[in-house]
């Protein structure tokens, strides 16, 4: 969603936000803006669109001179993406600027108080109002910290908000609370921003800001405050990932070169946590005590995340046999959940930030269940709040639509399988050393799908398909779920209306849709099942469906008599497959969307991070 970024130093500020800000376009956004400090004024460009246009605007940022400033891409939320509703907004008599990300949800009680006291507005925005607030205080109180202190205590809902004032030009103030925001320490400059890609250029040195949190920084110092605004100190973070993880690196988009990153994302994942041919979680405090008296799992998650709890249920279930819920975290505060001290809540973020996501680990906290989240940002929301927390160590995703994050938080997935089927003795010791073997190669087996050769053929099949309107994943068992995440795949970077069911489930109504030229992708890859899946193949194909088959080599030639049209993936352990299964449907969307000319990376109406509800 949003992005921020904020810099005072001794460089011009103006290519640098944009510079950072192109590093958060990831997050998805429909307009852009800056405000740079120059002779005591605050300068500001901003308009609708992409960052190209803003560029384009001040020259590459060369137009608007300045040493402070802030930057802030936006993802509409209140009116409709324009110039106008733009951040920065700077507050009725021009003291104030602001960046924001959130949601203000007493904005408009607010704004119709500071209309009574005289401020007034240009957008529809929310941001606009706390500008004004801010300004307000200032000009009773004359004092900047004070005044922003004042105006946050009155605001309800999410915020991460750059702060500059046109009396203090060499000061900047950030505040944080249910929004991402970090600090950056630089020599001789500071920075803020909603990720680590924006300043990584600039600096390894970061805090992650918690809820509540204010810092009151110059070029050289910076003050930090708690939520009870009492002084703390903050001991900056070491990123140790490099720069060119969050760069193209001459792929043509980040979602192929993620794709691609995958055999080493889910090897830096597994292999530290097994050891001596055990898996090892040292963060993870589950004792078998604990586990004994567990009575159920709920995996609680948004999207992608979602799917792997829904692979998860197959996982976890079969392994330890404790009964699993996977509900989607929108649903999970509303549903009413039987939750307690025997319950295990899992949550699974990529990002760590989803509000849904969130919130429904608040509540499972408030209701007395255990917590234990799978996260790929560290210092994340979710990561912080959590009981236990599993790094998926997958590095930073930046495409929208998640690959390697998938893969990784599937990865993690087994190996809490393992660990508590290990525990509670719910495994025979082969079988344990097998799927470790297996996790092992993990990596290798990854590669192996994504060879040339095997890319060419899943890049003809998307020639041959790229037109379809209407498309349909069938499979069984872990097969159905991955269908679930090839489909979202299709849909969220196509814009092909696709659909997944359970392949058995296609007769009691969805065939209906089945016609001419309905594309059916047909993931057949559990050798029980094989059978089964292949008499719903036949059914579709008698109704004129094209089929793409996804399989094991095993199973080629037998598919190959009813599907033309079919990759293999090598065979793994049962619990494992999903994991190579994904891999030619994520390629398959990426080239069917390339060929319909699709944003690969930045698909319409998407956010990488969704921190509203
Ligand atoms: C789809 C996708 C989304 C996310 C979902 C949850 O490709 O990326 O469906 O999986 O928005 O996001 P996180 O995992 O960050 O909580």
């Amino acid at each position: 969603m949003c992005g921020i970024v904020g810099y005072l130093g001794t460089r011009q500020a103006a290519p640098i936000l944009l510079d950072g800000l192109s590093k958060l376009e990831y997050r998805g956004y429909d307009s852009a803006g800056v405000c740079v400090m120059s002779n005591g004024e605050l300068k500001v460009a901003k308009s609708k669109g992409r960052l190209a246009t803003l560029s384009g605007l001040i020259d590459g940022g060369r137009a608007i001179q300045g040493t402070f400033g802030i930057g802030h891409t936006r993802w509409a939320t209140h009116g409709a993406p324009s110039d106008i509703n733009s951040h920065p907004h700077i507050a009725d008599a021009g003291k104030i600027a602001v960046v924001h990300n959130g949601i203000i949800e007493n904005y408009l009680r607010l704004k119709e108080d500071l209309v009574r006291k005289g401020k007034h507005f240009q957008s529809e925005t929310d941001t606009e109002v706390v500008a004004n607030l801010i300004e307000y205080y200032y000009d009773r109180l004359q004092d900047f910290p004070r005044a922003v202190r004042r105006a946050v205590g009155q605001l309800e809902g999410s915020y991460a908000l750059g702060i500059l004032c046109q009396d203090f030009p060499g000061t900047m103030i950030a505040v944080k609370k249910e929004s991402p925001l970090i600090f950056g320490f630089g020599e001789g400059e500071n920075f803020i921003a909603s990720d680590v890609p924006a300043i990584l250029k600039y600096t390894r040195k970061v805090v992650y800001l918690n809820d509540g949190d204010t810092v009151i920084f110059t070029k050289d110092t910076a003050r930090f405050y708690d939520a009870f605004y009492d002084p703390v100190e903050k001991t900056p973070e070491t990123i140790d990932w490099d720069i060119s993880a969050a760069e193209k690196c001459g792929y043509d988009h980040f979602m192929i070169k993620e794709i691609h990153e995958q055999p080493k994302a889910v090897k830096g994942t597994l292999s530290p946590r097994i050891r001596d041919g055990r898996v090892v979680l040292d963060d993870v405090t589950l004792s078998k005590e604990y586990l004994e008296e567990l009575k159920r799992i709920y995996i609680v998650a948004c999207g992608s995340s979602y799917y792997v709890g829904c692979l998860g249920k197959h996982i976890l279930e079969k392994t330890c046999r404790i009964p699993v819920e996977p509900i989607l975290a929108s649903e999970f505060r509303y549903s009413e959940p039987v939750l307690g001290s025997d319950t295990l809540v899992l949550i699974i973020s990529q990002s760590g930030e989803t509000a849904d996501t969130k919130a429904a680990l608040m509540e499972a906290k408030r209701q007395g269940a255990r917590t234990l989240a799978i996260v790929n940002v560290v210092g994340s929301a979710i990561a912080k709040e959590a009981d236990d927390v599993i790094y998926t160590w997958a590095g930073p995703e930046i495409a929208v639509a998640t690959t390697k994050a998938f893969s990784t938080q599937l990865s993690v997935i087994y190996l809490i399988a393992l660990y508590i089927a290990d525990l509670l003795e719910t495994i025979r010791p082969e079988e344990y050393d097998t799927i470790v073997n297996e996790l092992l190669k993990l990596d290798q087996k990854i590669a192996l799908c994504l060879t040339n050769d095997n890319v060419q053929k899943i890049r003809y099949y998307a020639e041959q398909y790229f037109k379809v309107h209407d498309a349909f994943f069938i499979g069984r068992n872990v097969d159905s779920a991955i269908c679930l995440e090839g489909s979202l795949k299709l849909k969220e970077i196509a814009y092909i209306h696709s659909e997944a069911y359970a392949a058995g489930e296609l007769k009691h109504g969805p065939i209906s849709l089945i016609e001419e030229g309905t594309l059916v992708v047909a993931v057949a890859t559990v050798d029980s099942l094989f059978d089964k899946t292949m008499s719903n193949v036949k059914e579709v194909r008698a109704r004129g469906a094209d089929v793409f088959g996804v399989t094991t080599e095993k199973h080629e030639a037998e598919i190959k008599k009813t599907v033309p049209s079919v990759i293999t993936v090598p065979a793994t352990h049962p619990m494992l497959q999903p994991s190579l299964t994904i891999i030619p449907l994520q390629t398959f969307a990426y080239y069917i969307a390339l060929l319909r000319d699709c944003d690969v990376d930045k698909p319409r109406n998407l956010a990488k991070s969704v921190t509203v509800e």
